[in-house]
């Protein structure tokens, strides 16, 4: 190999962030501080307090109730196992045989193998239940190990025969991968979104016995692999929040509704629209459903492969579909407001009224299903400018029962998830407030990096070892006192210093030489004009405190 070619090989690998993930850097994550500190205050004041929930959870809490055949579920999760086994010995044992080369004499003879098998199988039927490996996978991978002992039976016809050798590598193969890929005790995953979790821990909780109902609200990173898209990405981020307990009195659908545009309206989100169905109960949505399948049936063959499944998987799905060429058809299908029980109907009059009551503005849309099966009567989706075909900032909707489902006891439930990258996309796209739009220019310059911070107010330009002393001082004076301070860690001429102070974005830069340490009389330049002034320490912490309070 020349030397070249090894200089090339030996040059460390540079890593990317997965593709789907990104990392949020300053000054867009101030944006992400502001957003987020909205919510806290918002929502405190509708009476809500925050949950910080794991971000992993047990497989079987969001398959049970977001549904196996979501595309959540059936496609999207992040899956591993996690949870410990209490098989240690069993596990052990299984590497003991995953990590043997595949040759005849590795075993002293076919029947160790085989008795080792069944020691190991012996051992798994012995074991509690939840200790078994509970994803399909592994399930797969056991049955395989059980027929084991069998197969190594058969073996024994084709001793002295031309293929043994090739038998037994198959048969001890297909043991050996089995062994080595088999994994024990529930998997985990990462959360595709968070209402399992607070229901999860409602019930784990006993929140039940807590004055009802019960309001949380959360936020954080949520998991889905989603192809990725300008606001769609496989690691993002939601605030969202939950009503749990008490009744389902159409009020609090509205009253959950009015916060989210609130806050939105906090904001100054631009374009905002807010949408709202009614998707009937467990008593009127399967008749409609069926009639829904009915009605597509007779349309089947203008519906596009992706409808025509859903027809059969979840014909309410097929309301969601974008395919231009199914829209006049669709158009034309039942709507589920006229097939809502006299309840669900009574609820959906009442929640329209409530939310008129609130001055909140909507639209109703009665091809608004929403994509996770835990939902029934009231769902709402909130759309904004700026974000193309990704325009869903909010989804949420009423979803009674689910704690149930996950063990717990009969409960209404309510709630919504705003997806902050994408209001965060809007923000900066509509650039209405102001920091958004500073930060949106930033943005457009390219491939250069956007300054990591907005500028700090005031430069130390210091010269010699005495100002370094007091240069020092004065930044954990004027740093304690709240104001933004950049004290560089080396001598540098006062010429660079202001340069540096300039590029920094400071306002002022603090002259300190050794002049000015004997006066004990300090110069403060202003750098949009040039202009200076002289001011003893305490006058200096004076005159920046009134320069503060002018321009926040
Ligand atoms: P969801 O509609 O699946 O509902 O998600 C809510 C919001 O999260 C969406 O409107 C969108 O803004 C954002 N979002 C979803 N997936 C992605 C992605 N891959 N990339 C970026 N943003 C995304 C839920 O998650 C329910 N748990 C909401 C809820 C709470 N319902 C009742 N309570």
């Amino acid at each position: 190999m020349s030397e070249g070619a090894a200089k090339k090989e030996d040059k460390p690998r540079k890593f990317q962030a997965i593709r789907g993930t990104r990392d949020l850097l300053p000054p867009e994550t101030a944006l992400w501080n502001r957003v987020e500190q909205t919510a806290h205050s918002v929502f405190a004041t509708f009476g809500f307090g925050e949950i910080r929930l794991p971000v992993f959870e047990v497989t079987e809490l969001f398959a049970r109730s977001i549904g196996a055949d979501t595309d959540v579920v059936s496609k999207e999760m992040y899956t591993f196992t996690s949870v410990e086994s209490a098989l240690s010995r069993a596990d052990a044992f299984r590497q003991y045989i995953g990590e043997r080369r595949v040759m005849a004499d590795q075993w002293v003879t076919v029947e160790d193998l085989q008795k080792d098998l069944q020691e190991f199988i012996l051992e798994i039927d012995g074991s509690a239940k939840s200790d078994l490996p509970m994803d399909p996978p592994s399930q797969v991978k056991l049955s395989i190990l059980r027929k084991g002992p069998e197969q190594l039976d058969s073996l024994r016809g084709f001793q002295g025969k031309a293929e043994y050798h090739e038998v037994f590598d198959s048969i001890v193969g297909n043991i050996q991968t089995s062994a080595r890929w088999l994994r024990f005790g529930p998997s985990a995953t990462l959360r595709p979104e968070a209402t399992a979790s607070v229901c999860r821990a409602y019930v784990e909780h006993n929140m039940q016995q807590l004055p009802q109902p019960v309001k949380l609200y959360y936020m954080g990173p949520m998991f889905r692999r989603e192809r990725p898209q300008r606001g769609r990405y496989r690691q993002f981020y939601q605030i969202g929040a939950e009503i749990l307990g008490g009744t389902d009195a159409p009020a609090i659908d509205a009253e959950v509704i009015e916060m989210v545009m609130t806050f939105f309206d906090k904001l100054e989100l631009q374009g905002v629209q807010l949408d709202i169905n009614s998707i009937g109960c467990r008593d009127c949505r399967p008749k409609y459903v069926e009639l829904l399948r009915t009605e597509l049936l007779k349309v089947k063959d203008k519906l596009g492969p992706d409808s025509q499944r859903r027809m059969e998987t979840n014909p309410l799905r097929v309301l969601d579909s974008k395919l231009e060429s199914e829209q006049k058809i669709i158009e034309k299908l039942p709507r589920i407001a006229d097939h809502l029980c006299e309840d669900c109907a009574t609820h959906y009059a009442a929640v329209k009224r409530q939310l008129e009551l609130r001055g909140v503005i909507y639209r109703e849309n009665w091809r608004l299903v929403r994509g996770l099966d835990y939902y029934m009567r009231t769902t709402f989706e909130v759309t904004a400018a700026g974000l193309g075909s990704q325009n869903a900032v909010c989804g949420g909707g009423r979803y009674d029962g689910l704690v149930e489902l996950l063990g717990g006891p009969p409960t209404k439930g309510i709630g919504f998830a705003i997806g902050e990258d994408r209001l965060i996309l809007s923000l900066l796209e509509t650039g209405h407030p102001s920091l958004a739009t500073r930060l949106s220019r930033a943005e457009t310059k390219g491939h250069s990096p956007a300054p990591t911070r907005s500028g700090p107010l005031l430069y130390i330009a210091w010269i010699g070892e005495k100002a370094h002393a007091t240069a020092i001082r004065a930044a954990k004076d004027l740093r304690n006192a709240g104001f933004s301070v950049e004290l560089p860690p080396v001598e540098q001429k006062f010429g660079k210093a202001l340069g540096q102070a300039d590029k920094l974005g400071a306002r002022f830069a603090l002259i300190l030489g050794d002049n000015e340490v004997a006066e004990g009389l300090w110069t403060l330049k202003t750098l949009a004009d040039g202009s200076q002034q002289k001011f003893t320490e305490f006058d200096l912490l004076e005159f920046l405190r009134k320069q503060d309070s002018v321009s926040s």
